[in-house]
């Protein structure tokens, strides 16, 4: 009797050990966790800005929840599955991506690390994962887009139409395909631990700010007096069509105003102009789901903004399944919020989102290390994303579903 040929082995997960090898430096071999960046981040970022990254709304209950509801949820593997030639690579919008996971858009990234926005971009497109460049960034988004070709622009709305059109032509002339629109700050977060750990917008150089700076010379060489030396003192420069206020000034506050105003017809007079894919960033109700659907949008992220608005805002995880079914299959769904574990990603991906972001962890690897930071990162997260999947028993991200899903409940549930 012969034997029937037996599938080899995939040699993928050891190629990307070696390569994450081959990068990490000596700041990061010992981190072996997204969570570990953090620990790291706090021990080099003076403590505001490390507050102001770490940091969500009034009591953090958005931010704690966006982790809990993960952990409501156990996975089901399958087992004896031939996983051996699986991949995690997924496709948005028309481009093929490597992983299922991006790098979500984070404001004043340059703050926390030298060059942080052109060095989170350049990481995200390296490792061919989409990286979204905050509208509230320090550096030029033309000499983002020069640097990183294929980053994904996160706007935040100027108040008037003239203005909204010329930040549009603005991001197009600069390369930008898809547009991102946040749509949860009609007024500013209640951020009382960025008063409390002394970060403020403006920011006002104070002697605490510069004590803070003193005890972390490393930043404060490196990150700081660098960005001033060589490209001055940084302004906004990416809000509106032309360059926004320097950090330490008190327009900054103007500048960040006046967006309560907007509703559904700003979203529609984007769509007739806007000719690139189409995000919207910041839904969790299904009835806006179905609302950015009938506007045209071409994808939502489902988000509370890492908890930085609406504390006691839903988890996305938790209003991602009936989110997902308005949107049915014309609107690509993603998630951002709580994701530190490749598990997290297959979670969300399981009930719906074609693809998730990752925000404060890559902020704190860029800290660290910059570029090699984070695409040491993003290694470990691709390769938890690879372990898992062979471990559920699927070859690609579309293979998952609710049945590896079961809720967390009592073992024995008695009836009295
Ligand atoms: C900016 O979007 C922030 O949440 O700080």
């Amino acid at each position: 009797m012969s034997m029937p040929s037996l599938p080899q082995a995939s040699p993928a997960i050891n190629a990307w050990q070696a390569f994450d090898g081959a990068r990490r430096s000596g700041r990061t071999r010992h981190l072996l966790s997204l969570d570990d960046f953090e620990s790291a981040a706090r021990g080099v970022l003076p403590r505001p800005i490390f507050g102001y990254v770490s940091g969500a709304a009034e009591d953090n209950r958005a931010l704690a929840d966006n982790r809990q509801a993960f952990d409501e949820l156990a996975l089901v593997p399958r087992v004896l599955r031939n996983v051996a030639q699986r991949q995690q690579g997924i496709t948005l919008f028309g481009t093929r991506y490597a992983s299922p996971f991006g790098i979500a858009p984070m404001g004043i990234a340059a703050l926390s690390a030298y060059r942080g926005d052109v060095v989170l971009a350049r990481a995200g497109v390296a490792a061919q994962i989409p990286a979204v460049l905050s509208g509230s960034s320090l550096i030029r988004l033309e000499e983002v887009m020069d640097a990183a070709p294929g980053t994904w622009f996160q706007a935040y709305l100027p108040g008037t139409p003239e203005r909204i059109d010329a930040l549009l032509q603005r991001v197009e002339a600069a390369g930008v395909r898809t547009l991102v629109v946040t749509v949860d700050i009609p007024v500013a977060g209640n951020r009382e631990n960025n008063i409390r750990a002394g970060f403020s917008t403006p920011l006002r150089p104070g002697l605490r700010l510069a004590w803070d700076g003193m005890v972390r010379p490393r930043w404060l060489a490196g990150t700081l007096l660098r960005t001033l030396v060589q490209h001055g003192m940084p302004h906004f420069e990416n809000s509106f069509a032309e360059r926004g206020a320097p950090i330490l000034s008190s327009r900054v506050q103007r500048d960040f105003a006046a967006r309560d105003h907007f509703d559904w017809s700003h979203i529609a007079h984007i769509r007739r102009q806007w000719r690139g894919p189409l995000v919207v960033k910041g839904i969790l109700s299904p009835q806006d789901a179905a609302l950015a659907r009938q506007h045209g949008v071409d994808g939502i992220i489902v988000s509370n903004h890492g908890g930085r608005q609406l504390d006691g805002a839903v988890a996305p995880l938790r209003v991602l399944p009936a989110i997902a079914e308005q949107a049915g299959s014309s609107m690509t769904v993603m998630l951002d919020g709580g994701i530190r574990r490749g598990t997290d990603v297959i979670k969300a991906l399981a009930l719906g989102a074609r693809a998730v972001f990752v925000g404060r962890p890559f902020n704190y690897a860029a800290a660290v290390d910059g570029e090699a930071g984070v695409a040491a990162a993003i290694a470990l997260l691709r390769a938890e994303v690879d372990r898992n999947l062979a471990m559920l028993g699927a070859t690609s991200c579309s293979e998952l579903g609710k049945e590896h899903l079961m809720l967390r409940q009592p073992v024995w549930a008695s009836d009295g």
